[in-house]
């Protein structure tokens, strides 16, 4: 008992000049490190810090807080640095596009399949020149069913704000100049703000050229020189869309001169049509071209229309009315994805769409 009592007074005893003698020091560091001092009238508190274990004490204006410290005891080592195995090196899959940033690329491989290199893209952006045409009438009836065969969808930001449902998660190549209409001298546009582009998260910005056309071929050009001064400060990829000037023969030489006048200036991808000699109009052009479908063709012959331009070297197309007026859109743009992707004739093509339609 007497022992008992004995240890318990010598523990006491030594427990209490321990903790005094760390409460002396702990008192002595906050009066050394963070005397209150008054500057200018202003009452400076103290500043404390101390660690036990893995928590940090901080004590600030009166006020304590704790934080736990990264925990270094259980940080693992790298052991698997591969080597001897040569590090990957990336070829990137779109025309042109090897030396642009990340962001352009991550855009340009929204559009152009990373599996293919290749594109189907829905126009329907007519509305913005011509109204409420044959096939876009209504775009919710119309065209939404079709968008999910699309790779892309092309549209103006009205019809995309009010229609297009923000959840589909299709890249959207923008239409991003207006101006006149089919009702007066057609392409005297102006460029849309980049801003609005990248509020709306577009993949690429669309806009005409008017080339050989004397009185819009200036501005038109400028417009797209300003859009990829804009796209490459931002990374937004810039789709040129040669407009058949009045007077212009629709041949090589005049595709080629219009496509390469496009990626010359800036644009990463050129929409143009197809023609006799087509391969030279590719050839020429340091990027990729889509083809547009133009007025509507019965669908074997559209089909071979893309065929041909697959073919002889386009990455795509970006068709409108070959799809949306045709007898069954849903069934023509598979067929179209179908040949552009899988490398159907154009008569695999054709039975294709007659089973679908
Ligand atoms: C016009 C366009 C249109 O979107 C495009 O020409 C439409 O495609 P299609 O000719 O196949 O109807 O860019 O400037």
């Amino acid at each position: 008992m007497r022992r008992c009592f004995l240890e318990y007074y010598v523990c006491s005893v030594w427990g209490f000049v321990v903790f005094s003698y760390q409460l002396s020091v702990i008192s002595y560091q906050f009066s050394v490190i963070s005397f209150p001092f008054s500057r200018r009238g202003v009452l400076h508190t103290p500043n404390y810090q101390f660690s036990i274990f893995n928590f940090q004490f901080s004590i600030t204006n009166y006020q304590l807080s704790i934080r736990i410290m990264a925990d270094l005891d259980d940080l693992r080592e790298g052991a698997n640095f591969g080597l001897g195995v040569a590090s990957r090196e990336q070829n990137f899959h779109v025309k042109g596009a090897g030396n642009l940033g990340w962001g352009m690329k991550d855009r340009l491989s929204r559009i152009f399949s990373p599996q293919t290199g290749r594109t189907v893209m829905l126009a329907f952006d007519h509305g913005f020149i011509m109204g409420p045409t044959s096939g876009v009438e209504r775009v919710d009836l119309n065209i939404l069913p079709l968008a999910t065969y699309a790779d892309c969808l092309m549209c103006t930001r009205g019809i995309l704000q009010t229609i297009i449902p923000p959840v589909f998660n299709k890249p959207v190549c923008l239409r991003s100049d207006a101006g006149t209409t089919i009702l007066t001298q057609l392409n005297d546009n102006v460029l849309m703000d980049i801003e609005d582009a990248i509020r709306l998260n577009v993949s690429a910005m669309a806009l005409m050229l008017s080339i050989g056309e004397p009185e819009n071929e200036a501005k038109t050009v400028a417009n797209l020189f300003k859009a990829a001064d804009l796209g490459s400060r931002y990374g937004i990829p810039i789709m040129g869309v040669t407009a058949v000037g009045k007077d212009m023969a629709r041949d090589a030489r005049y595709f080629g001169l219009a496509s390469r006048v496009c990626a010359e200036n800036g644009a990463n991808i050129v929409k143009t049509y197809y023609c006799d000699g087509f391969e030279k109009v590719v050839a020429a052009c340091p990027v990729p071209i889509v083809i547009a479908g133009g007025k509507k063709l019965p669908e074997n012959e559209a089909l071979e229309l893309c065929y041909n331009a697959i073919n002889e070297g386009a990455a795509g197309v970006d068709m409108g009315r070959n799809v949306f007026q045709s007898s069954s859109p849903t069934a023509m743009i598979q067929a179209i994805h179908a040949v552009v992707h899988e490398g159907l004739t154009p008569q695999q093509g054709y039975e294709l769409f007659n089973d679908l339609a």
